[in-house]
Formats: C-alpha cells, sequence, structure tokens
C-alpha cells in the first residue's frame, strides 16, 4: 500500500490557510501555491539517494555528498497541476516537465486523454505526478495509467489537499505511488469538491471565476 506523507511544515500550514480563504485573490493565491509547491518539494525529495564526493576547498580536501540515482520529471494534470510546476523548480531546475490534459467523458465519466508530451526519457526518471486537489483520485489514476502504460515505474504523487475518498482509491489503483500532501480534509460533496477545500483550484489560479 502506498504511503501517504502529511507535509506539515508550519510554514505549508500557514501559507494553506491564505490559500483556502476565499477573500485571497488571484496574484496572492498564485504566489502562496508557487511557494507551497517549493517547500513541498523540499519534502518529497527527503528520500532521494545521496552518492560521496570529494571537492578541494581552499583550504584542504573535503569529503561531501551529491545526489545520484534517478534524474526526476514532473509531471503536472493540465490544467491546475500547471501552478505548482514553477514552485517545484526552484528546487529542482534540472528536472524535466512532461505534461497530462484529461478530460471526463460527459456519458461515461471515465476520464479521457486529450493531451500527452512526455520527456523521452521519461522511463528512466523518478516522477511526480502534480495536482493541487486529490477529489476523486479519477484524474490521478488516470495520469498514473497513463505514466505506467509508457513503462514508468517510480511515481510520487504531490497535492496541497486530498480528499479520504481520492486517498483509498490512488492507493487502490496505484499501491505503489506515494503521496504528499500538505493536508487531508473532511470529504467530498456532491458537486466533487473537496470540503472544506479551496473551492476551484484551476479557477482561483488563473482567474477564470
Ligand atoms: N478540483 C478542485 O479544483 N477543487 C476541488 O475541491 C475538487 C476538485
Amino acid at each position: 500500500m502506498g504511503k501517504v506523507f502529511i507535509c506539515d511544515h508550519p510554514l505549508i500550514q500557514h501559507k494553506l490557510t491564505f490559500i483556502r480563504d476565499e477573500t485571497t485573490n488571484t496574484k496572492d493565491f498564485r504566489e502562496l501555491v508557487d511557494e507551497v509547491a517549493t517547500l513541498m518539494a523540499y519534502e518529497i525529495t527527503r528520500d532521494i539517494p545521496l552518492e560521496k564526493t570529494t571537492v578541494k576547498t581552499p583550504v584542504s580536501e573535503a569529503e561531501c555528498q551529491i545526489i545520484s540515482g534517478r534524474m526526476l520529471g514532473l509531471i503536472p494534470i493540465l490544467r491546475a497541476g500547471l501552478g505548482m510546476v514553477d514552485g517545484v523548480l526552484k528546487l529542482i531546475p534540472a528536472a524535466k516537465v512532461g505534461h497530462i490534459g484529461l478530460y471526463r467523458d460527459p456519458e461515461t465519466l471515465q476520464p479521457v486523454e486529450y493531451y500527452v508530451k512526455l520527456p523521452t526519457d521519461v522511463t528512466e526518471r523518478e516522477l511526480i505526478v502534480i495536482d493541487p486537489m486529490l477529489a476523486t483520485g479519477g484524474s490521478a489514476i488516470a495520469a498514473i495509467d497513463v505514466l505506467k502504460k509508457r513503462n514508468c515505474t517510480q511515481i510520487k504523487m504531490m497535492n496541497l489537499i486530498a480528499s479520504p475518498e481520492g486517498i483509498r482509491a490512488v492507493q487502490e489503483a496505484h499501491p505503489d505511488v506515494d503521496i504528499y500532501v500538505a493536508a487531508i480534509d473532511t470529504y467530498l460533496n456532491e458537486h466533487g469538491y473537496i470540503v472544506p477545500g479551496l473551492g476551484d483550484a484551476g479557477d482561483r489560479l488563473f482567474g477564470t471565476k
């Protein structure tokens, strides 16, 4: 079963309060989401492997460590996932970015891919699927399906806010995927919104409402 990590650093929780607040304007919302994404990137990269190296300081030789192992890939789910990409890139500037766009078929209610563009070496990378809201889990599961269909194996999920239903759904469909969230809220309402949540993340990021 995939683990769930709650990123409960005080700075993340403080900023999340203002992200939730309905009076926060588009500019501040966008900046706060960006800042929280940077802080969450710090948590999500906590377990990446290091290897030994030496450098010469002006004084002597120093035994040091550098990051080893797989390079990272960021996979935002369009469109709201875009709001967290730059924040993560501030800490991991060499990461490549792939995009996955999905819509819900109005008849089957199943997510359908409308845009997939991934780095050519995606299978060799450790991937972070990014979406601010993990609501039903439908898009997250479908995005991870897209990656696994293309033989990707090391996948983590990053969300600002998750519902218990969404977490359960992802854990059942993809038990190998760990989930990093800033908060787990109470429930999903009949319109598919997380309660208390923050409203529609895409609309609030892009000022479309
Ligand atoms: N997507 C959002 O943007 N907000 C929710 O509460 C649920 C899904």
